[in-house]
């Protein structure tokens, strides 16, 4: 891949959006950031730890527990991004997860970023999907362009009411549109919160569930740093994250295409990184999602 070809617009809109005076947006600069002001240890606060300076988190998972976190606030659009280290050496059967959710409902919208380990020397997959009111099945996969347990990278989710880009380091692996047709797939009502978490899913996550986890390697651990969100903040009851006042930079057009590059990069990563695609599984959806028909580079 080229240097050259990353995207800078949409570094540029980033930076726009991120030094606009706008009070529905709250925006979190790197190293003034306190794990407490902003998350919530979901289950097994044993398996959480911070570094001296607080700067970086850990989750850990063994035999008898995983660990979760959650944001304390809501938000409905905006830009969505943390730094991850993945569980290394051999991971097969861990799962971790980086996903945003309405709730924990049956009824929830979700958007996932889940990071499936594999055996030493074995490539990571990534699996994304997203749900609207308890309905999914819109998973792709990827392979990845470097190690991801060797260094921290960058997974951020752009979400406004035209599409949901996933980026891992400012590249763009996949588009999700919303085909505003009447009951869509697009979820783009309920505010959510972003959560990340490690499990145990060794009964589908590596081959299939081919490969078990080897719990002679726990804990297995996966560490954070650097959550951005540049986005509107829910509050109840009146909800002022409304799509229609422009103020905000993703709901402006150039949030709601790929600039040239990114649609290169987005090209690029469909040649050489896909292995999976819910929109070419015509034997699970012998018709196709009305979504699949919309292209990515409109
Ligand atoms: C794990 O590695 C195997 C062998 O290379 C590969 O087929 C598989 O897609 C990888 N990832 C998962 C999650 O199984």
């Amino acid at each position: 891949m080229e240097m050259g070809a990353l995207p800078k617009a949409m570094f540029l809109i980033f930076l726009l959006g991120f030094f606009m005076p706008c009070f529905q947006a709250t925006d979190s600069s790197e190293g003034s950031f306190s794990f407490s002001d902003n998350f919530d240890i979901m289950w097994a606060e044993d398996h959480f730890k911070t570094s001296e300076d607080g700067q970086v988190w850990y989750l850990s998972l063994d035999k008898n527990t995983g660990c979760g976190f959650q944001t304390k606030q809501r938000y409905r659009f905006g830009w969505f991004s943390m730094k991850l280290k993945l569980v290394g050496g051999d991971s097969a059967g861990v799962v971790t997860a980086y996903y945003m959710c309405s709730d924990t409902g049956p009824e929830r919208d979700e958007v996932d970023f889940e990071f499936l380990g594999n055996r030493t020397g074995q490539p990571y997959t990534i699996q994304t999907n997203v749900y609207k009111s308890g309905v999914g099945g819109r998973e792709m996969r990827h392979i990845l362009w470097f190690d991801p347990t060797e260094d921290f990278h960058t997974f951020s989710i752009l979400w406004n009411n035209h599409q949901l880009v996933f980026f891992v380091d400012k590249v763009p692996i996949r588009v999700y549109k919303n085909t505003e047709n009447p009951n869509d797939f697009f979820p783009n009502e309920k505010p959510m919160y972003m959560y990340s978490s490690i499990w145990n899913a060794d009964d589908w996550a590596t081959r299939g569930g081919l490969e078990k986890t080897d719990w002679k390697n726990a804990p297995f651990v996966s560490s954070y740093k650097d959550f951005k969100v540049d986005a509107c903040q829910w509050e109840d009851p009146y909800p002022p994250c409304v799509s229609t006042t422009t103020q905000n930079w993703w709901d402006q057009y150039d949030a709601w295409v790929l600039s040239d590059s990114q649609k290169e990069d987005l090209g690029w990563v469909g040649r050489n990184l896909v292995i999976y695609d819910y929109c070419k599984d015509t034997e699970r959806y012998p018709k196709l999602p009305e979504e699949c028909s919309i292209s990515p580079w409109e």
